[in-house]
């Protein structure tokens, strides 16, 4: 008799889903992210198709990149490997801003870099369109008026099916739905901000409330702090890990303040017996008004770990005992 090789399909819990804001379409609770990973760290065909084929067979339906990661690379290879699942049952985002080269036009939220863009992304990505086109920051030198009017061109062009904002503030969001609503134009239907146990003032604060009001949905990311939270930066950098390879990264995250609530957080998460990642995977899921926890994973078992979060439950005294460790950011 032959023992199964086991999958994470067959480890993983059941996978929920829960609506973008307000609207038709339903995401799962946890999500694949391409950021660093695939296409940049990850070159590897066979690994992104392992890791992504795994996270679809454990009810991950969406998927997040966008133009800038390894400048186009991770629409191109993660893009492959996405185009072997079933187009109608995955939900696909990319974003446009930053710049892709040096031209004074490749960059911002332009009526000609929103139209070249969404082309130029369709393309590396080879699919006939994308589930919702991210705005990855607000860009204060284009009129917002012409952003929406844009955007709203590619819904009604079939280029995309709803678009999204990307770490805007509440001000920023209301705006663009006061212009659409003027305009009889779509207005963004998701927010897709950062949101950890270290980072979640602006969301809680500013940007939760105002995406409510407007009936949009959060996908929030970096819902690790990088690994972070992990606890693998503890006692030091790992070699080959992502702030080891990340310079700039490491400066910003990895200060005294966070280690050491990182540690409190390892405390915690020892006296009630579940790892400090599918602790913060499954607090981040519980926040209000969040559609799905962005995931990044650079291996099979990362992704188990983290999709295994969705068995954790945050009831109200887990709650505080972690709001104790991380009142603020950090
Ligand atoms: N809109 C934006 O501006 C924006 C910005 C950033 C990210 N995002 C999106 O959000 C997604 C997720 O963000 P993120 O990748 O920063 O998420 P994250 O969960 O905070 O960090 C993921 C990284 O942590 C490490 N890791 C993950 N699970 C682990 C585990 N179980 N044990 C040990 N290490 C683990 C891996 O890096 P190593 O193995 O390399 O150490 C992995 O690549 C991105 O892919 C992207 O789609 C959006």
């Amino acid at each position: 008799m032959t023992t199964p090789i086991p999958t994470v399909a067959a480890k993983a819990p059941p996978m929920t889903y829960r609506p973008l804001g307000r609207c038709g379409t339903k995401v799962s609770a946890f999500s694949l992210g391409g950021w660093t990973t695939f296409g940049g760290s990850i070159t590897d065909e066979a690994l992104t198709r392992s890791v992504c084929h795994a996270a679809y067979d454990a009810g991950v339906n969406f998927f997040d990149l966008a133009d800038v990661y390894a400048r186009g690379e991770c629409e191109r290879h993660m893009g492959k490997v996405l185009r072997e699942l079933p187009r109608e049952k995955i939900v696909v985002s990319t974003k446009l801003f930053w710049p892709m080269s040096d031209d004074v036009n490749d960059r911002g939220l332009s009526r000609k870099h929103i139209v070249q863009s969404i082309d130029a992304s369709l393309r590396r990505l080879g699919m006939d369109f994308v589930d919702v086109y991210f705005c990855h920051r607000y860009d204060p030198d284009t009129p917002l008026d012409e952003t929406v009017r844009a955007m709203d061109d590619l819904v009604r062009a079939g280029k995309i099916l709803y678009w999204g904002t990307s770490e805007w503030t509440g001000d920023q969001i209301r705006d663009a739905h006061r212009i659409a609503d003027r305009r009889n134009a779509y207005g963004p239907q998701v927010e897709q901000p950062q949101l950890s146990l270290l980072v979640r003032t602006k969301v809680e604060r500013d940007v939760a409330p105002a995406a409510k009001d407007a009936g949009m949905g959060l996908v929030v990311w970096s819902p690790l702090a990088s690994g972070l939270l992990t606890g693998k930066y503890d006692d030091g950098v790992p070699a080959g890990s992502r702030l080891a390879r990340i310079d700039w990264l490491r400066d910003q995250l990895r200060t005294d303040g966070r280690l050491a609530r990182v540690r409190a957080f390892g405390k915690l998460a020892d006296e009630i017996g579940v790892s400090r990642t599918r602790l913060a995977l499954a607090w981040a899921a519980s926040r209000p008004g969040v559609s799905s926890v962005i995931l990044g994973a650079t291996s099979l078992e990362q992704l188990h770990e983290n999709l295994a979060a969705g068995s954790v439950k945050i009831d109200p005294a887990l709650e505080s005992r972690l709001d104790a460790i991380f009142s603020g950011d950090a």
